[in-house]
Parts: structure tokens; C-alpha cells; sequence
């Protein structure tokens, strides 16, 4: 048990060093990319390498979107922004489509990477929406204490699947 609580730290370690909750975020969505930048590098018939990155991102973006869809969208709803939370919740179903036609994909070489272009760009839209637009909302919304709670609230949902 308290090796699987150790290894929960150690995972979730880079978010809670990033600081506030909306930089974490942002490092992790930085990170995010790193993996779609080593799957675009994968040949077509390198199908063990796309299935151990592909199960990486999907690790990622899971933990990610329990952080944002447990914690920072309720508290944008609090706020004032329930539209713009159903937006965002809207587009982390799509990811999981994204992924689902990825991991038929792998089999089928020449595909894969065209699908995994259009999943970044629309990743990366997702991502600027949050931190370009909605999230400077929400954080001069809050006080400084609520943005720390918010933080250690984020942090707890993300322990969950770290
Ligand atoms: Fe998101
Ligand atoms: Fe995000």
C-alpha cells in the first residue's frame, strides 16, 4: 500500500511542483505534447512503440481530464461559466473517441498518423481555449485563497488516477 501511495506522489509530483492550479495544468499540457511529438515520430510498422506511447497519452490525458472535469469545471460553473464548462467537457469526450480510433488504428499503419494529426489540432485548440480564455476567467474570479483550494482540491483528483 505504501508503495502504491509512493509511486502516486512521484507521478503526480510535476503538477504539484508547477504550483497554482492553472499552472499545473498548463505544464501538463506541455507534457501531453511531448508524447504526440515522440508518436509522430513512430513508423507504421512500429506497432509495440505506438501502443506503449498511445497507452502513455491516454494514462495523461485521463488524470488530466479527472483534474479538470472533478475539480476546475464545477468550480467554472460556481463561477458563472457553466457554458463554457460544458464546452470543454464536450471536447474531453472527443478525446476519448480520438483515442478509442487511434487504438483500432494502430494495425492499420498509413492511417495512424493523419488521425493523430487532427486529434493534436484539435487538442491544441482545446488546450489554448483553456488557457488563453477560460481559465484567466476563473482564476481573477476566485480570491487567493480560493484559487489554493482549488489547487489542493485539483491536486487530490489527480492523486486518484496518478
Ligand atoms: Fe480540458
Ligand atoms: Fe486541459
Amino acid at each position: 500500500m505504501a508503495a502504491i501511495v509512493g509511486r502516486k506522489l512521484v507521478v503526480q509530483a510535476p503538477t504539484v511542483l508547477a504550483g497554482d492550479w492553472d499552472k499545473a495544468l498548463a505544464a501538463e499540457h506541455k507534457a501531453t505534447l511531448l508524447l504526440f511529438d515522440k508518436l509522430e515520430k513512430t513508423a507504421p510498422d512500429d506497432r509495440r512503440k505506438r501502443r506503449l506511447l498511445l497507452m502513455q497519452l491516454s494514462h495523461a490525458l485521463g488524470k488530466h481530464a479527472m483534474e479538470e472535469e472533478n475539480a476546475v469545471y464545477p468550480a467554472l460553473r460556481d463561477n458563472g461559466l457553466t457554458a463554457e464548462a460544458d464546452a470543454l467537457n464536450h471536447d474531453h469526450g472527443y478525446v476519448k473517441q480520438y483515442l478509442y480510433d487511434l487504438s483500432d488504428l494502430i494495425a492499420q499503419g498509413e492511417a495512424f498518423l493523419p488521425k493523430l494529426a487532427a486529434f493534436r489540432a484539435d487538442l491544441e485548440t482545446h488546450m489554448r481555449t483553456e488557457e488563453q480564455e477560460i481559465f484567466p476567467r476563473l482564476k481573477t474570479a476566485l480570491t487567493q485563497d480560493a484559487n489554493t483550494a482549488l489547487t489542493r482540491r485539483m491536486n487530490g483528483e489527480g492523486l486518484k488516477l496518478a
